[in-house]
């Protein structure tokens, strides 16, 4: 899928009525409904199947927004891999992210020799995983990419490239499919954007 591809999935369909009376009138619009999702989630699968012949793979999720891709995510992966998790977190109660990541939870799993495969919801600001990728990097892994499901192409800190990206986001508060405002929204089978 090309970029202008990925950006013109965004759907301009308003949010469904009875959602919007259900969570407090506070979504503005679905910007990726559960089939485009999917959809993309399989083109995804198949890419990193194809991405890594050989060699072993550990899916590395950050928690806790990428938790529902993630699962979605490695059921399309055909090939052998390891699951684990690191906790981070950098926007607390806003809406804007803080800058301050924490690392709140390490992977037990070694990660030397191995591809790592980092599992995002949204790459933002960039920040949570400049901080990561060299948190990560001085363990010699054999590897390390980036995967995202959302990336608003707006992080300036951000040095690595991100190999697989499921959607170009438009730079607004997405909540949904892992995506939460303080907390809330993350169990949407969709992406909506905040009013
Ligand atoms: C959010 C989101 C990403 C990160 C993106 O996590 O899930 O991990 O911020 O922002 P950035 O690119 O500006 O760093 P958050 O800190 O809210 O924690 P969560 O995953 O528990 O929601």
């Amino acid at each position: 899928m090309t970029a202008d591809q990925r950006a013109d999935a965004s759907s301009l369909a308003p949010a469904d009525p009875l959602d919007s009376r259900l969570l407090g009138r506070a979504v503005k619009r679905i910007a990726y409904d559960r089939e485009t999702i999917a959809r993309r989630v399989r083109e995804m699968g198949a890419e990193i199947t194809a991405a890594y012949p050989d060699g072993d793979l550990l899916v590395l999720g950050l928690l806790k927004g990428s938790f529902i891709f993630l699962a979605d995510l490695v059921r399309e992966i055909q090939r052998p891999l390891h699951v684990d998790f690191l906790v981070a977190s950098s926007y607390g109660a806003g809406t804007v992210s803080s800058g301050n990541v924490r690392l709140v939870y390490d992977p037990e799993t070694k990660l030397e020799g191995k591809h790592i495969l980092l599992v995002e919801d949204i790459v933002d600001t960039g920040r949570t995983l400049s901080t990561l990728i060299e948190l990560l990097s001085a363990r010699n892994p054999a590897s390390i990419e980036i995967c995202a499901l959302l990336h608003k192409h707006i992080a300036t800190e951000l040095h690595h490239p991100t190999k697989f990206i499921g959607f170009d986001a438009p730079n607004e508060f997405l909540v949904g499919y892992g995506l939460d405002h303080a907390e809330n929204f993350r169990h949407l089978p969709y992406v909506a954007s905040l009013q």
